[in-house]
């Protein structure tokens, strides 16, 4: 299948330390997107920023930074932030769900601000240095908002248009709209990448019948459920438990590097649990006590359970809420 595959920002999972590693074990992936940060006003990256960002963490060769702000200066500044890095495309989060977020007019809520939008994009695609890609929704309420929308984004030359198909109101459960999907299919002057609940090969297969059209793909939760999903798209095989044994003690030993501690790497490991125990079959007690736990031994005595008593999937039952 032509497509090219990009895994999507997973805030608090797809960290430089998961994609490196996943990379390593895996691969498959074209491009890695990095979790969005929001620039603060003073134009100070903080040292989390900074070392997800860092090119000497970074060992995977195709990576996009993802911006989140109203302002364009604000935008700009961080545009020249990464392309000083040597990034050669950075992303607008124009998608971000989050009540916080939307409540400051960020992310989606930016959808919900069209004539400012519509300035912002003004200002950044005419002092951009850098290409500049977006990755948004249909709109705040209704999916019927996207018209209007579509219309400013086509206005403006940008790299690559990733669109979730829901609304801001709907998170990341329900019916995706793909009727309006392959409305901007027809109507997008820009190139489109799709996005959402994309968990196995077959609803990959079933996504390019639908839309032969589509280059891009980015994948999310099916990926951190399914580290080998790509590969298997790509005719290669399903993930092995010595594979997701290793990667995730990657991932454990990487956090606990990187944040000098075992409290908080076990917390991250949480997060990428709550996906990944999709893997195994018969893994809900195993997922209810990895939601409550605290301490870190807690933590690797759990981890412990899984690999010797759980059974490894061929591939996950989705859906993955
Ligand atoms: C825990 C979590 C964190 C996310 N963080 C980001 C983010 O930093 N930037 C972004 O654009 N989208 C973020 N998203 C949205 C995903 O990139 C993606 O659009 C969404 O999960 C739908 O795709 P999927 O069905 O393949 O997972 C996040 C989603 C989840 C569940």
């Amino acid at each position: 299948m032509s497509l090219r595959y990009a895994a999507a920002p997973l805030e608090g999972i797809t960290t430089f330390v998961f994609r490196n590693a996943h990379h390593r074990v895996f691969g498959g992936v074209d491009r890695y997107f990095l979790p969005f940060f929001s620039p603060a006003a003073e134009h100070i990256l903080t040292n989390r920023e900074l070392r997800d960002l860092d090119p000497a963490n970074n060992t995977v060769p195709n990576l996009v930074p993802q911006v989140m702000t109203r302002r364009a200066e604000d935008f700009l500044w961080a545009a020249e932030q990464v392309r000083a890095m040597g990034y050669r495309e950075v992303n607008l989060n124009l998608g971000c769900p989050s009540g916080t977020v939307v409540a400051k007019g960020k992310g989606a809520g930016f959808l919900g601000h069209l004539e400012e939008l519509d300035q912002f994009l003004d200002e950044v695609f005419s002092k951009a240095a850098v290409p500049v890609s977006v990755k948004t929704r249909l709109g705040i309420r209704n999916p019927e908002e996207f018209h209007r929308i579509l219309e400013i984004f086509n206005r403006y030359p940008i790299a690559e248009l990733t669109v979730h198909p829901r609304v801001q109101k709907e998170f990341y459960k329900g019916a995706l709209h793909r009727d309006l999907f392959a409305w901007a299919m027809s109507e997008s002057r820009n190139p489109l990448c799709y996005n959402g609940d994309l968990v196995t090969v077959e609803d990959c297969f079933t996504l390019k019948a639908e839309f032969p059209k589509v280059e891009s793909v980015m994948i999310g939760r099916g990926l951190a459920a399914d580290p080998a999903l790509l590969r298997k798209l790509r005719g290669g095989s399903a993930a092995t438990r010595g594979e997701v044994e290793c990667f995730v003690q990657m991932l454990y030993e990487g956090y606990c590097v990187a944040y000098g501690q075992a409290g908080p790497a076990a917390q991250r490991m949480k997060e990428l649990w709550f996906y990944l125990i999709h893997l195994f079959r018969g893994g809900e007690k195993q997922a209810k006590a990895m939601r409550r736990l605290k301490q870190p031994r807690e933590y690797e005595q759990l981890e412990a359970s899984i690999f010797r008593d759980l059974e490894l999937r061929e591939a996950v039952l989705g859906p993955l809420v």
